[in-house]
């Protein structure tokens, strides 16, 4: 009913009913992550939420992008349901005005008047735009750049694809692990991608680096014919995938594609996943398709998951030598402080 009377307001973002704890939220917002399709972004605000944090995007002036809390701070309405003119946006309640570096431009109760006290402002994060998408990063220490994703970094905007961002109902972390489990293919994508369901799979190479892990592995794919590939996974930590396909018999075949989920909460992250190919395959939004029905697959499984968390201590699961990719995944995550 009420906000208990305290000395002063809590200085942390994170909410007190957030299910990541303290510890690794502190260590998680200092990253970078994409929250929404660049060319998404118009004329109105977009409401969208990291770490348990709502925000609210909107274009201020020059066409650059701001993120703000999505909360109005004279009566907590959302920003997002106001309106953005001339690159402020505007409260729904009292019309209080915003502009894109947070400060409160005009307050109509007030009339006309230009001195408004420094506190009549909203708090805003740094955007940055890369591969079409929308990042940000609200930690008070950010790390200096944005995941580092050479592959699309080699590619013009317009010869990417961006597949409908869509909301997972698993942590990030283990969204990524699914991404680079190489031994669930013949199971949850036999429709899809097929595999021999009795054929041993051999653990990839793994490679350390320093902001990421790599590991290469064979695949044969059964669903276009038969098909061996060599799948290239570069995981960038926290969160996001590089992620390459290689066909042994087919030197032109090239497929890349990116995997990035973004962590709304403990047990939600929203997947932008960007696709970048030549080859054989008929036309990318065939592909795109595909990819959408391998990623629905996905879903259904992950939903049957009883624990959404990823585990870092190594004994709440068993593992396989296969695993060495997610156990190598996790020792990199514990390194960062996660899970303490
Ligand atoms: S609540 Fe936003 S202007 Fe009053
Ligand atoms: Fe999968």
């Amino acid at each position: 009913m009420f906000i208990p009377i305290v000395n002063k307001p809590s200085d942390t973002l994170r909410p007190s009913s957030s299910g990541i704890s303290a510890n690794d939220w502190a260590v998680l917002a200092n990253f970078w992550y994409p929250v929404a399709i660049a060319a998404q972004i118009g004329s109105e605000p977009v409401a969208v939420k990291l770490l348990d944090v709502e925000l609210v995007l909107y274009r201020c002036t020059e066409g650059r992008v701001t993120a703000a809390l999505d909360a109005c701070p004279h009566r907590h309405v959302r920003l997002s349901a106001g309106t953005v003119v001339d690159g402020e946006i505007i409260c729904p309640f009292h019309g209080l005005r915003f502009n894109g570096a947070g400060r409160c431009t005009h307050v109509p109760a007030l009339g006309p008047r230009s001195n408004l006290p420094p506190s009549y402002r909203v708090r805003t994060f740094e955007v940055r735009e890369r591969h079409g998408l929308m990042w940000t990063c609200i930690g008070d220490n950010p790390a200096a750049d944005l995941p580092s994703l050479p592959l699309m970094s080699q590619t013009a905007i317009e010869e990417l694809n961006y597949l409908n961002p869509e909301i997972w109902p698993v942590s990030a972390a283990r969204q990524v692990e699914n991404f680079i489990d190489i031994a669930h293919l013949p199971y949850v994508h036999a429709a899809t991608l097929g595999g021999d369901q009795a054929a041993p799979i051999k653990p990839g190479r793994i490679e350390q680096q320093a902001d990421s892990v790599v590991m290469r592995a064979n695949y044969i794919e059964t669903s276009h014919g038969v098909r061996h590939c060599t799948y290239t996974y570069r995981v960038v930590l926290p969160f996001a995938i590089e992620f390459k396909v290689e066909v042994d018999d087919d030197p032109d075949f090239l497929l890349e594609s990116c995997d990035l989920p973004s962590p709304i909460s403990a047990h939600q992250c929203k997947v932008f996943q960007i696709l970048r190919y030549r080859g054989t395959l008929e036309d990318r939004e065939g592909l795109a398709r595909g990819l959408a029905a391998v990623n629905q697959e996905d879903i259904v499984v992950l939903s049957a998951m009883t624990v959404p968390d990823l585990p870092l201590d190594q004994h709440h699961e068993i593992h396989l030598p296969v695993d060495n990719i997610s156990n190598a995944y996790r020792g990199r995550l514990r390194d960062l402080g996660l899970g303490r």
